[in-house]
């Protein structure tokens, strides 16, 4: 008996290195293999802090989808631009580029969900690139409704990329863990 736990002991001083060593690949490797890019609209720092920890825990670089006409600070007054914006269809300008697009292969894209879609500003964004050939990972925040509608209108744009299920990120979703289970965890 005494042999046997030297035995186990000895077999798990030799696997639990060998398993660091293992995970500790595995995670350069995922980081290394993907250029990320966390792209995001955020009108009252909601999203925002959803996308930092995206960045955080993907290790990606951050991008801010700013309007280059800031929409109002009054909440009604900006539900009211958002939805003249819809009706008209507009593209609503942004105000810098992404630099280097193609270098990246990977994009998480987020936003609020306005007027139960996807702001007509992430329009003008994926119509400003080409995602040819890229995963485009969406995900919002909103005050209850889900993503799917905006799905809908990521995939039309979106139609030679991957587009994985997007994430509500609402409430106490684990962000963190739905990243590293999409294998893109640093
Ligand atoms: C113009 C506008 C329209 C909105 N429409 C919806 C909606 O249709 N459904 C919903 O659940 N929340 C809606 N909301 C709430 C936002 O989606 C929610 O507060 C979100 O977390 C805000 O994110 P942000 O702080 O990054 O802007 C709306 C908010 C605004 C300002």
């Amino acid at each position: 008996m005494k042999y046997f736990f030297a035995l186990m002991l000895s077999l798990g001083l030799v696997a639990a290195p060998a398993l660091a060593a293992n995970g500790l690949r595995a995670a350069e490797a995922s980081a290394a293999e993907h250029k990320i890019l966390v792209a995001y609209f955020s009108w009252g720092g909601t999203t925002e802090r959803i996308a930092e920890r995206i960045r955080k825990e993907t290790g990606g670089t951050l991008f801010r989808i700013e309007p280059s006409t800031p929409y109002p600070t009054a909440y009604q007054a900006c539900l009211d631009a958002a939805s003249k914006e819809v009706a008209e269809k507009s593209r609503p300008a942004i105000r810098s580029q992404v630099e280097g697009m193609d270098s990246y292969d990977v994009v998480f894209l987020g936003f609020p969900i306005w007027w139960y879609n996807a702001p007509m500003i992430i329009d003008t964004f994926l119509e400003s690139y080409d995602f040819a050939g890229k995963t485009v990972i969406p995900f919002c925040t909103s005050g209850g409704s889900p993503i799917g509608v905006a799905m809908d209108k990521i995939r039309l744009h979106c139609q030679s990329s991957t587009v994985l299920d997007g994430l509500t990120a609402n409430g106490s979703v684990n962000v963190e863990s739905w990243v590293q289970k999409l294998g893109y965890g640093k």
